[in-house]
């Protein structure tokens, strides 16, 4: 039997299957018509809008400032207590972190060596020591704790406290023990010199708004321990 040509019909009614035919291919033939104008109007309006929106970045700058600026306390950063079996012994009085005892040493080592004479002035310093030295002995000297914060940290908030922080003076000098003139001093110049072959960063620059330079403070970043500690204050300078 031959197949019924126009066997659709029975299936959908001619007028609506012709409405739809015609539909399809007018709006194929208008997007095919107007597509070139449509992009072009569309490539204006981008052009437009991207030249008027003020791009924000991705990454807010700041952010890391602002979290920083709030865990501050005058200036200075918080750090925690390193653990006792971390600490290690390295002349009387003078305890610092064990990672970085071996740098340290061989620093002194090598600077003898160049005829400079390092000496050790304080390192490791406990959160209880920290707070003596800040609420104690400072206040005795009649300072606001604003004033002292410019050459002291408050408690838990002292680099010495990691056992990453080392007070270093010239033992042919020792009058400029603690004191700014430690920067004019031969022991000052070959660590300026030498102190980042051994992992150590001077800690209290010039620049620092917040607190007072120290030319004999030095801290240690060989260590992935120490640079993580360190973080924040190396992002925030
Ligand atoms: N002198 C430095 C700021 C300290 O006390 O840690
Ligand atoms: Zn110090």
């Amino acid at each position: 039997m031959e197949p019924n040509k126009d066997f659709n019909q029975f299936d959908i009614p001619l007028a609506k299957r012709t409405y739809l035919d015609n539909s399809n291919s007018i709006l194929k033939k208008k997007l095919l018509i107007f597509s070139p104008f449509l992009l072009l109007l569309f490539s204006i309006a981008a052009l437009r809008l991207t030249r008027n929106i003020k791009l924000e970045p991705l990454v807010n700058l700041n952010f890391q400032a602002e979290i920083s600026d709030e865990n501050r306390i005058l200036g200075h950063l918080p750090y925690t207590e390193i653990s006792k079996e971390k600490l290690v012994l390295i002349e009387p009085n003078i305890k610092v972190h064990i990672d970085m005892r071996d740098s340290l040493l061989k620093m002194r080592e090598e600077a003898k060596r160049d005829g400079i004479y390092l000496v050790f002035l304080s390192g490791f310093r406990s959160i209880n020591l920290q707070n003596d030295i800040f609420f104690s002995l400072k206040s005795i000297r009649n300072q606001e704790a604003a004033e002292r914060a410019r050459v002291s940290a408050p408690p838990g908030y002292s680099e010495h406290s990691t056992g990453f922080a080392i007070d270093i003076g010239d033992a042919t000098q020792r009058e400029t023990d603690f004191e700014t003139e430690f920067e004019n001093t031969d022991a000052f110049r070959w660590l300026t010199k030498n102190a980042a072959k051994f992992h150590f960063k001077l800690s209290f620059n010039k620049n620092n708004k917040y607190i007072d330079y120290e030319p004999w403070h030095w801290r240690y970043e060989g260590s992935i321990e120490a640079l993580k500690v360190f973080e924040t204050s190396n992002r925030d300078l």
